[in-house]
């Protein structure tokens, strides 16, 4: 059992419409999934943009509502906002977005940024926070003089880190990572990763990653959720997704990934071309008759995949 348990979760936004407002139709953001969180180990949770990825995170820290389904922590419902503040939830999780600079209030100094998390929960005296907030600031590779300045004084990796170390500030147990590293550069990209690696080495803190890209996740990740349309159509470790793809979805993520290998550009684009067309043409195969990606089946105790159970393979 992992310290966090999803089962089962809908998350479905009404659309309303017509004069009277009322409500039409339901966008399926999330219909009907399972997450399984153990310590210190790495998730990757990859889809497009859409699939409802971002809902999955928010939903699990509270700051969307779900439809239906649950979330366990250490086998405690939490779903709901009561149970969630008694179990100091929000000190256990914490989530980090792709645009830091709008997370950040731009008016308080990277002090008071860091420490917030800790003013909620801790009560230190100025000097002792003040200590606290220099040795994350030291865990992210910035100094002492970094305390006093404000963020759009950063750059956009260094504020990467800076949401990272604010997520560590709380001694979390899962951080939620939301593209943090979508917005940069390659090399600035390796960096922060390396960065979340090291940390997770040092506190033992899971970590959600989301991504739309298979290949940002693939040297960070333990265990892989790929997610199409507000459901799972693949589960499994690493080396199964990556080695041993078996939805076509995952397949065309796969191909996705840009190489730098340029020797086989031309064979890498014909495979793109390829699962592409597969993708158009096996439709039916992949997906029931409403377009709705299947119910996940075995193929191993750890490898899942979203097949028709009746067999269609
Ligand atoms: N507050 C909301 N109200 C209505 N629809 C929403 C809301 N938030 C997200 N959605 C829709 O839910 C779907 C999933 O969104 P999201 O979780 O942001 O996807 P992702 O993070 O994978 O890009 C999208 O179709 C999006 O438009
Ligand atoms: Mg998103």
């Amino acid at each position: 059992m992992g310290f966090i348990e999803v089962k089962d979760l809908k998350v479905h936004y009404p659309i309303r419409s017509g004069f009277f407002n009322r409500v039409t139709d339901y966008v399926y953001a999330v219909d009907g999934v399972d997450l399984h969180i153990e310590a210190g180990k790495t998730y990757g949770l990859v889809g497009e943009s859409g699939s409802g990825k971002s809902t999955i995170g928010k939903t699990i820290i509270g700051l969307e509502k779900a439809t239906s389904g649950k979330v366990f922590y250490e086998g405690k419902d939490v779903t709901n906002k009561q149970r969630r503040d008694k179990e100091h939830f929000s000190k256990n999780v914490q989530m980090i977005f792709q645009d830091s600079l709008s997370s950040f209030n731009p008016k308080k100094r990277i002090l008071d940024i860091i420490a917030e998390p800790i003013r909620n929960f801790e009560r230190l005296s100025a000097g002792e926070e003040r200590q606290k907030v220099l040795s994350l600031l030291d865990t992210i590779g910035l100094g002492e003089e970094a305390l006093y300045k404000y963020p759009h004084e950063f750059s956009g990796g260094q504020r990467q880190r800076i949401g990272v170390a604010r997520a560590l500030a709380s001694n979390p147990r899962l951080i939620i990572a939301d593209e943090p590293v979508s917005a940069l550069d390659l090399s600035v990209q390796a960096q922060i990763l390396n960065y979340m690696k090291r940390i997770q080495e040092e506190f033992n803190v899971s970590y959600l990653f989301i991504s739309h890209d298979l290949g940002v996740v693939r040297h960070m990740c333990d265990e892989l959720y790929i997610m199409y349309r507000g459901r799972f159509v693949e589960t499994g470790k690493k080396a199964e997704i990556y080695s041993d793809p078996r939805h076509i979805y995952t397949k065309r993520l796969l191909s996705a990934v840009p190489t730098l290998d340029p020797v086989n550009r031309d064979a890498n684009k014909a495979k793109r071309r390829e699962t592409e067309k597969a993708f158009r043409e096996q439709q039916a195969q992949y997906f029931d008759a409403n377009g709705r990606v299947f119910d996940l089946q075995d193929i191993t105790p750890s490898h899942k995949v979203a097949l028709d159970s009746k067999g269609g393979r």
